[in-house]
């Protein structure tokens, strides 16, 4: 999805409108396609060429003619475009943008768990490094984890790594015992439940639409829970005027870009706290994607060996999920 940059653009104060216009003259001079997360500030979704959730992103970053990807993501999805376009420069505005989930999970302490589950089939969430993919059998995004689980041999011994709370929604969804890894995302496991049953008492037309990497107990009181693109998605679909949103609230940009006229509500972090946005996300602002583009770095540079180890899970990904 291109977003449509000109109106609110248009709106923005002088400063901002001229960095814009240097990162769009630089953009075509490099030939670079600008792809953002959902969770991105909403000017840079404004005027990225494409915004999506991690596996329309992947799948945008294997498809693309462009000889430039400024990733406005974090590393794990930066580096998953490397992996699948090692001959492109891959740039992401802030080297620091990491995850909790993919600095948790160390590529030696997964080895060591994976050697005591020696028949194990390995699939693993992309939110991991290139390192911990390169041990895997098969990588999945939130969008697409059940169905995959789903196509594999039901006698399979499964590793499901690194997101606990994934893998228990996936476990529920599929009817499948996984071997989890226990990580978790920072800020999913930050949503308060008190505040949740407030808002709902609140609101009791609304509907929650929940990310699965939140805990168990918010999944098992919300009504709808999915991917970031299912979510914005569901939100199209339902009937529904009103939405409480289990998940970062850089996805309510588009929900409310899409749907003006609906209601859409974000969940505070435990003591009202505001960890409900990713850190790490937030890193990148449109200046840094000037700077990237005006010096062609920070650029995603993997090992080759690890790069042609962790292209086939992610290659086998996106045959098993066309
Ligand atoms: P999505 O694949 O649903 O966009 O999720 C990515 C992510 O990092 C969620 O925290
Ligand atoms: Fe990682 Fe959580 Fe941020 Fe998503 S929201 S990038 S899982 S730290």
């Amino acid at each position: 999805m291109r977003a449509p940059t000109a109106k609110r653009v248009l709106e923005l104060p002088k400063e901002r409108r001229e960095i814009i216009e240097s990162i769009d003259s630089l953009r075509h001079e490099r030939n670079a396609v600008i792809l953002a997360h959902y969770y991105q500030e909403n000017d840079i979704q404004d005027i990225a060429d494409f915004v999506g959730d991690s596996l329309d992103l992947s799948r945008k970053a294997a498809e693309t003619k462009a000889d430039v990807i400024v990733f406005c993501g974090v590393h794990f999805m930066a580096e998953t475009a490397k992996i699948l376009n090692p001959q492109k420069t891959v740039l992401i505005p802030d080297l620091n943008a990491g995850c909790t989930l993919a600095d948790d999970c160390k590529a030696s302490d997964f080895a060591d768990f994976r050697s005591k589950y020696p028949d194990h089939f390995v699939v693993t969430y992309i939110n991991c490094s290139a390192e911990v993919k390169a041990q895997s059998d098969l990588i999945c995004t939130s969008s697409n984890a059940v169905d995959l689980i789903n196509k594999l041999p039901q006698k399979l011994p499964i590793i499901f790594a690194p997101d606990q709370n994934l893998g228990r929604w996936v476990q529920k969804q599929s009817g499948r015992n996984l071997t989890l890894w226990p990580g978790s995302c920072q800020v999913h496991e930050n949503f308060s439940e008190e505040a949740l049953i407030k808002l709902m008492l609140k609101h009791p037309e609304a509907e929650v639409l929940a990310h699965p990497e939140c805990q168990q107990n918010l999944l098992d009181i919300s009504h709808f829970i999915g991917s970031t693109s299912k979510l914005i998605a569901r939100a199209c679909s339902s009937d529904s005027q009103t939405f409480i949103v289990l998940t970062e609230p850089g996805i309510l940009h588009q929900m409310k870009k899409k749907l003006p006229f609906k209601t859409f509500i974000e969940v505070p972090g435990i003591d009202g706290c505001s960890c409900n946005s990713c850190p790490y996300m937030r890193l990148n602002t449109l200046e840094k994607i000037l700077t990237c583009l005006l010096n062609m770095e920070p650029k995603i540079e993997i090992d080759e060996t690890i790069r042609i180890k962790a292209l086939s899970p992610i290659k086998l990904m996106l045959e098993m999920s066309r």
